[in-house]
């Protein structure tokens, strides 16, 4: 087996046309926009239309990445999709979006990471690509959040969004770009603080679990936060550290977006300035596995990120789970 480098060729996103504001919500839950934004920097999120599933989005994304890259979806050898919110517990949504792309030669799985999702898979899809077994691996984080969210509780319903972000990984002889570190860490005895406790082998569905509100998410979200700010930092510093590297060498610092004052409190740890940090909260609150490549579309689309810029990719979330990916951008 040969070790070659991967490196992210080609990116796309997807969001629902659908655009609900804070007001909106105002209107269903005891809440405001001046509560949302002060304690979350959330302004807006996109949600599905009727009928809208995790696989539309999906395709849409792939589709909108591979317009970008050349590549044609019969060309695709694997499909990655993290997500906690699948089409359905089987077949895996990479299978119903193998199909929707007319992808006849990809296989492909859906993987549980929640937040920390796109990571694991940019992870996972990059070995496969490194070990030479594979040459055009695609890996979409897809999230239908409003789907599992319950629209009456005013602590969880106001704080996330649906959208999908997709990424090419190919592979390359070029030095000065693709992955150069993954660290990737979980501790499930943080599972109590962010789940949904119903639906699968340990509480299968029933009137009960319906009725007890239990296929929503629950969460502290005061736990959650602390976490947050603690991990992200330390999986920042060290990766940078461990390839000798200071946070003053970033180009960009794309974390998970939960929550704006997570990030501000982050940044502020690792003393970064205000244009290393790409935020976009503000448009699709937390859209779980999707918000890393969603902001990593933004970033590319806007200008903020060219070739050869070294990133930091940082996520937290239900696991507990975290991680941190260092990178040159390739394209
Ligand atoms: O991506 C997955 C990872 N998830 C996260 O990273 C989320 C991390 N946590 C957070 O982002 C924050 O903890 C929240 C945004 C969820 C909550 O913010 P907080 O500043 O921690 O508020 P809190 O939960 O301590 O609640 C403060 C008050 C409470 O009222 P009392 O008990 O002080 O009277 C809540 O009932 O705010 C109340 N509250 C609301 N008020 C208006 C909670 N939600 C709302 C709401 N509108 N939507």
């Amino acid at each position: 087996m040969q070790n070659t480098r991967a490196y992210i060729s080609a990116i796309g996103m997807y969001v629902p046309e659908k655009r609900v504001t804070n007001d909106d919500l105002a209107e269903l839950v005891n809440t405001s926009d001046e509560w949302i934004r002060e304690r979350t920097g959330i302004g807006e999120r996109r949600v599905v239309a009727d009928g809208e599933c995790n696989s539309d989005l999906s395709a849409k994304a792939i589709e909108n990445c591979l317009a970008n890259s050349g590549v044609s979806a019969e060309e695709i050898d694997l499909i990655i999709i993290p997500t906690v919110t699948p089409d359905m517990a089987f077949p895996s949504t990479a299978c119903l979006v193998q199909e929707k792309l007319g992808a006849k030669k990809a296989w492909g799985f859906d993987l549980s990471g929640a937040c920390s999702g796109f990571l694991f898979a940019l992870a996972t899809g990059a070995q496969f690509v490194q070990t030479g077994t594979h040459k055009k691996v695609v890996v979409v984080g897809t999230d239908v959040m409003t789907s599992i969210i319950d629209p009456q509780d005013r602590a969880t319903c106001v704080l996330f969004g649906d959208g999908a972000g997709a990424v090419l990984l190919e592979p390359t002889e070029d030095e000065g770009i693709g992955f150069l570190d993954f660290l990737l860490r979980a501790d499930g005895s943080g599972g109590k603080y962010l789940h949904m406790p119903a639906g699968g082998s340990k509480n299968p569905a029933s009137h009960e679990t319906v009725d007890k509100r239990m296929h929503y998410v629950h969460q502290d979200g005061r736990t959650v936060f602390k976490f947050a700010v603690k991990y992200l930092t330390e999986v920042t510093l060290e990766i940078l550290r461990r390839n000798g590297r200071v946070p003053e060498d970033l180009s960009l610092f794309v974390p998970h977006q939960a929550n704006l004052r997570i990030i501000k409190s982050t940044a502020a740890r690792l003393k970064l300035r205000e244009d290393q940090i790409a935020v976009n909260i503000e448009r699709y609150a937390n859209t779980t596995a999707a918000t890393i490549p969603i902001s990593l579309f933004e970033s590319y689309s806007n200008g903020r990120l060219k070739k050869g810029d070294l990133v930091v990719l940082a996520s937290f979330g239900a696991g507990f789970t975290w991680g941190s990916v260092l990178l040159r951008w390739g394209i």
